[in-house]
């Protein structure tokens, strides 16, 4: 039996860049009406850990929806791509990966590129993969998808995998950026294979981020964690509601947190003095769900042309795959 390869680490991240990025985050964000914190910041190693809880949660089906259609199309979707790369963006553990590598692994796939925020998260991802699959070159990139995508690795015919509906929680200019900034990096015969939610039930939307154990509400309280820990900030996390409401305007899930009570916060690390008034919300996370021609307009805009759509049976989540022409 082949030993396991190390996987190599490289990491994008400066070291400050949880101070620095943070800081500018959160003066940014808490500034605009409604005051909004950049979604990244959920992921410290408790909000990585309280994700993948989510993730087997039963009111959340976005993630045994993908899944399946993973399971019924992997190999289709690999042929469709032909990559000897895959890099995976926000690849948190890894979990789906497996589905497709399994696939790939046997139509002469060379390297795995997972790339995430959540260090410890990927690391850990990164030597399960490498063990699991040797012979494959696991290069684990610790980089922010909005920041790093022209440092990705480069070489033979890549897909870039970007699933679990992470693309929904840009905003419409965020996203139309981000996919633009990606089509720039792919080579032609490169592909972007996207996984988003679908526009579904207001009921099924909101059950699946206000489960009734609660840990969707701890994971976007997390965020209030992160702060109190990396800016020194003082938010009392029992004087907030968690209030997620579906907007059918911008077909999108809006998480909120809401101030019970007038409240003054101080994050002495922004150097910044929050008064919240009673009622007043903080907006942590959205999540926009998708029609598939919504998909397409967006990827076509940004020069990557549709090659394949793959759906659950329920039409839940779509899995597209566009190729840079
Ligand atoms: N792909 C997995 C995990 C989705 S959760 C799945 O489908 O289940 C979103 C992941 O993206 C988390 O692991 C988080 O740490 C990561 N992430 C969030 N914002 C990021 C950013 N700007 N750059 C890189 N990774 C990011
Ligand atoms: N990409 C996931 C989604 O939009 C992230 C997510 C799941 C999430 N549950 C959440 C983000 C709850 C914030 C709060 O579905």
């Amino acid at each position: 039996m082949s030993a396991a390869r190390e996987p190599s680490v490289s990491v994008l991240l400066d070291p400050d860049w949880a101070a620095g990025s943070l800081v500018q985050d959160v003066l940014r964000g808490l500034s605009s009406h409604p005051r909004t914190l950049p979604p990244k910041w959920l992921y410290d190693d408790a909000g990585s850990a309280l994700f993948d809880e989510i993730t087997r949660l039963p009111e959340y089906y976005p993630y045994a929806a993908e899944r399946s259609i993973l399971e019924a199309h992997a190999h289709e979707i690999v042929e469709a791509s032909g990559a000897t790369t895959l890099i995976e963006l926000g690849s948190g553990t890894s979990d789906k990966s497996r589905i497709l590598l399994d696939a790939f692994v046997q139509q002469g796939l060379e390297r795995f590129a997972p790339v995430d925020v959540s260090e410890q998260t990927l690391r850990d991802a990164a030597a399960m993969i490498a063990q699991r699959y040797p012979g494959l070159e696991v290069e684990a990139v610790v980089g922010d998808f909005t920041l790093h995508l022209a440092q990705l690795p480069r070489g033979g015919r890549r897909t870039v995998a970007f699933l679990g509906g992470t693309i929904g929680n840009l905003y419409r200019e965020e996203r139309a950026a981000f996919l633009g900034a990606l089509a720039d990096v792919l080579e032609p015969g490169d592909s972007l294979l996207l996984g988003t939610d679908l526009v579904k039930s207001a009921d099924r939307l909101i059950a699946a981020y206000d489960d009734e154990r609660g840990v969707t509400r701890e994971f976007v309280l997390n965020v209030l964690r992160v702060l109190n820990r990396e800016l020194d900030a003082d938010f009392d996390l029992d004087g907030f509601a968690y209030v997620p409401f579906w907007d059918p305007h911008m077909e999108r899930m809006d998480l909120r947190l809401r101030a019970e009570m007038p409240q003054r916060v101080t994050i002495a690390g922004a150097d910044l003095v929050l008064d919240l008034a009673s009622g007043e919300e903080l907006r942590v996370e959205i999540s926009t769900k998708f029609r598939v021609s919504k998909i397409a307009a967006e990827l076509e805009a940004a020069g990557l042309d549709v090659t394949r759509v793959w759906t659950d049976e329920n039409a839940d989540f779509a899995l597209t795959l566009a190729t840079k022409a």
